[in-house]
């Protein structure tokens, strides 16, 4: 399989480099599999987030958004399936006592071998994961020879599974506390809100809601950056349609998503669908867009028909009746639901990972190279950097003026130390669409010199034009 260890590493670098992602509580260490969000990294995945919420509840009519809290009662997680069904099967070595999630060790070996081996390895995993073979998966790593990568033994215990929830205590007095959980997808937020929101927002069967926010599962296997995290952001949506009609908003949905990461400027030739072999407890089908990062093709988003397992299972636990009443129809029902559910954080690597590029622009004279994250103008976090050439002559507060007039509509950034070919470089690294440089020239005719991150053409512009060919490109 065609993975680029090196660019991945080169992408984790850069992004601590020019602060966009660092390790948690990076001082003491850090916190295995948790990362916090720079100074650009947090305005880029806000520029992701608002982007989706957007073309989601803006876009759409008939889809409203919801802010859930983070807690919630412990009984939606019984009701939910996950307290008894979200696990995944586990192996440890015997001899690190390290533990991995089964699917992710054979995935890894599987790394290693030839395109016809690999597949023929992923595909024997996956039937065995859908008949919840244990037995077999452990036979499968023990025939392939599949070793820890901490003691480089095959020494391994039999395949067990382990709920990936994480849990806390809610009250001050240990006597009144009760268990409560960390909300492992923030889905049932928007379950246990239906009726609220559809009695309150008037809204007709088929309608959408969603809503973004953190999700906290103990992953055995924390590696892959902010691929796979501890804590991480979740931008989901259930659509809410009438029973029988799952199919056809299933397959709109799937379209629709490939449209949408389409139009984040991907190559298509780097998206895929892959369809479920093992269904979630509350799904009859479901399929992920993968993104082809530099590790291979993976998982950014699944889209699920979930029939009316939530909304009857809510309906049982609470005893509170959960249904619609269809006036075209003329009927109650419980309503199927299909949701669009991807990872904030995986959509930003998703993002870094086709932006970022590295290139040599050696010529005869001299050696140069440049890193150049080419964002799409709507997703970077810094538009325009304003650049005086030098620091006096007047210079400095022409480009203030411009701030000025820029800052109210996109982010701008200034900066007036150094040369202007290291100032186009810092600007490149953080993927700034357009630089302007205020010269003398400036004060004589108003014009400057804007340059274009991706060609590096430099053109000679009015000032008072640099705003507008900013924001139309922020538009595109
Ligand atoms: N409500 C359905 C649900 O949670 P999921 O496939 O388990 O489905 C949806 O998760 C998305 O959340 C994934 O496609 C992925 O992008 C993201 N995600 C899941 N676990 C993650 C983790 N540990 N770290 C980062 N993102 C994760």
């Amino acid at each position: 399989m065609a993975t680029d260890q090196n660019k991945f590493q080169a992408i984790i670098s850069h992004c601590k480099e020019y602060g966009f992602i660092f390790q948690s509580s990076e001082i003491y260490d850090g916190l295995s599999a948790v990362y916090d969000y720079g100074q650009y990294g947090a305005q880029l995945k806000k520029n992701i987030r608002d982007y989706w919420w957007k073309s989601m509840t803006q876009m759409h009519e008939n889809i409203v958004g919801i802010d859930a809290a983070i807690f919630m009662h412990p009984t939606t997680w019984k009701a939910s399936g996950h307290v008894d069904n979200f696990s995944d099967p586990m192996i440890d070595n015997k001899d690190s006592n390290k533990r991995y999630r089964v699917d992710h060790l054979i995935e890894g070996f599987a790394e290693t071998l030839e395109a016809d081996a690999a597949a023929a390895l992923i595909a024997q995993m996956e039937e065995l994961l859908k008949e919840n073979d244990f037995a077999g998966l452990k036979k499968l790593i023990e025939d392939n020879k599949i070793k820890c990568a901490v003691s480089g033994t095959v020494n391994w215990t039999d395949v067990r599974q382990f709920n990936l929830m994480f849990s806390t205590q809610l009250g001050s007095v240990s006597e009144e506390a009760s268990e409560i959980y960390l909300r492992p997808e923030t889905a049932q937020g928007i379950f246990v809100n239906f009726l609220n929101v559809q009695k309150t927002g008037r809204m007709k069967i088929p309608f959408g809601i969603a809503q973004v926010g953190k999700a906290f599962r103990n992953e055995i296997v924390a590696r892959q950056f902010v691929f796979r995290m501890r804590e991480f952001e979740q931008m989901e949506m259930q659509f809410f349609i009438r029973p029988g009609t799952q199919k056809e908003w299933y397959a709109y949905w799937k379209e629709e998503r490939m449209k949408w990461h389409k139009s984040l400027g991907l190559n298509p030739a780097n998206l895929q669908y892959h369809d479920h072999v093992k269904l979630a407890h509350y799904a009859d089908a479901a399929v992920d867009i993968e993104y082809n990062f530099p590790i291979g093709f993976k998982e950014v988003e699944g889209i699920h028909s979930r029939t009316d397992f939530d909304l009857s299972q809510h309906q049982q636990y609470s005893g509170k009746k959960l249904q619609y009443f269809d006036p075209e129809i003329n009927q109650n029902y419980i309503p199927y639901v299909v949701e669009t559910s991807i990872g904030l954080d995986r959509c930003c690597l998703m993002i870094l990972s086709e932006a970022y590029e590295e290139q040599d622009l050696s010529t005869a004279e001299k050696q140069d190279s440049r890193v150049v994250l080419k964002f799409p103008a709507k997703l970077a976090p810094i538009k325009l950097a304003v650049l005086p050439l030098t620091k006096k002559d007047g210079l400095p507060e022409i480009a203030r003026e411009l701030m000025a007039e820029c800052k109210q509509h996109f982010y701008c950034y200034y900066e007036e130390k150094d040369s202007i070919g290291k100032r186009y470089r810092r600007q490149d690294a953080i993927g700034t669409p357009f630089c302007v440089t205020i010269d003398h020239q400036t004060k004589e005719d108003g014009t400057v010199t804007i340059r274009h991150r991706d060609s590096m053409a430099q053109e000679r512009v009015p000032m008072a034009q640099v705003k507008e060919i900013v924001m139309k490109k922020i538009m595109e």
